[in-house]
């Protein structure tokens, strides 16, 4: 029988499931007992590719680009449609190319419509289901940068902060609902496409890159509380200790 907290037979909805840490998110997802709706930008995800039979059963991929923002809410209204609700949502779709302060406009706006817009749209989209239902997990995925600047540029560490502004607007208004949003910021998390073209790139005092493990493990920790509710929380290998 499925706990309260727990994600059994819960329908969740990944985007950026072709790279590393959506990717992983989703098979952790699937091992905990979900539905899961993976996005990605191209058809069939290398990294989806060794997902056991058993697990494959519950995984649901379909093609989305997050620059496209009047789909967004259609694909949360499909997911209702073909499973019965939307329950978790991890928008873990982002991008960070590298630039100085000159950064271009046209990067910016592309940064802020994947990493803050489209994250937002789908949780406009989501919570009114969430809340009907009683119960809802929204987990943004943030950054250091959002606390130190980071390495990636403005653009980036703006998208990022700007996600732990919208975490504590719907958890003020959606925590009596049933309804959770939280934000987990990584560091360098190894086994990532980010993070390998960083240039440059010096290793957090803990001595090595984050990993994948340690990142859904920290995720999955926030998607089972139900008393855990507009908070973000920073996974950097000691690179902020306060
Ligand atoms: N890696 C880290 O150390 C780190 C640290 C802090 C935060 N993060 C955040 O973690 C999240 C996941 O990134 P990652 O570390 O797993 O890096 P990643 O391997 O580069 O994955 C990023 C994913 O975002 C997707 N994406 C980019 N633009 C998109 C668009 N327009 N529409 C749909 N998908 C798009 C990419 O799709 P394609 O494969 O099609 O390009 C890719 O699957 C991002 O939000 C990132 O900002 C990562």
């Amino acid at each position: 029988m499925r706990g309260s907290q727990d994600v059994v037979g819960r329908t969740a909805l990944v985007t950026g499931a072709g790279g590393g840490i959506g990717a992983a998110l989703v098979v952790r997802l699937l091992e905990a007992g979900a539905t899961v709706v993976a996005t990605a930008r191209g058809p069939r995800p290398a990294r989806l590719a060794g997902i056991p039979d058993e697990l494959r059963g519950r995984l649901d991929t379909r093609v989305a680009d997050m620059r496209d923002l009047a789909a967004l809410a259609p694909l949360v209204a499909a997911v209702e449609r073909d499973h019965g609700s939307l329950d978790v949502l991890v928008p873990a779709a982002g991008l960070g190319p590298v630039h100085g302060l000159d950064v271009p406009l046209d990067v910016w706006q592309e940064t802020l419509t994947v990493n803050l817009t489209a994250p937002w749209l789908l949780a406009q989209a989501a919570l009114p289901g969430m809340t009907a239902r009683g119960f809802g997990r929204i987990l943004f995925v943030s950054s250091i940068a959002a606390y130190t600047g980071g390495k990636i540029g403005p653009h980036y560490a703006a998208s990022k902060a700007a996600l732990h502004g919208l975490t504590h607007a719907i958890a003020s208004r959606t925590v009596a609902d049933g309804v959770t949003a939280n934000a987990i910021a990584p560091a360098l998390i190894g086994g990532t496409d980010m993070v390998a073209a960083i240039p440059d790139v010096t290793l957090p005092p803990v001595g090595r890159f984050g990993r994948l493990d340690e990142v859904t493990s920290l995720a999955m920790a926030m998607l089972t509380n139900a008393y855990l509710t507009g908070q973000v929380v920073l996974l950097d290998g000691g690179i902020r200790p306060d």
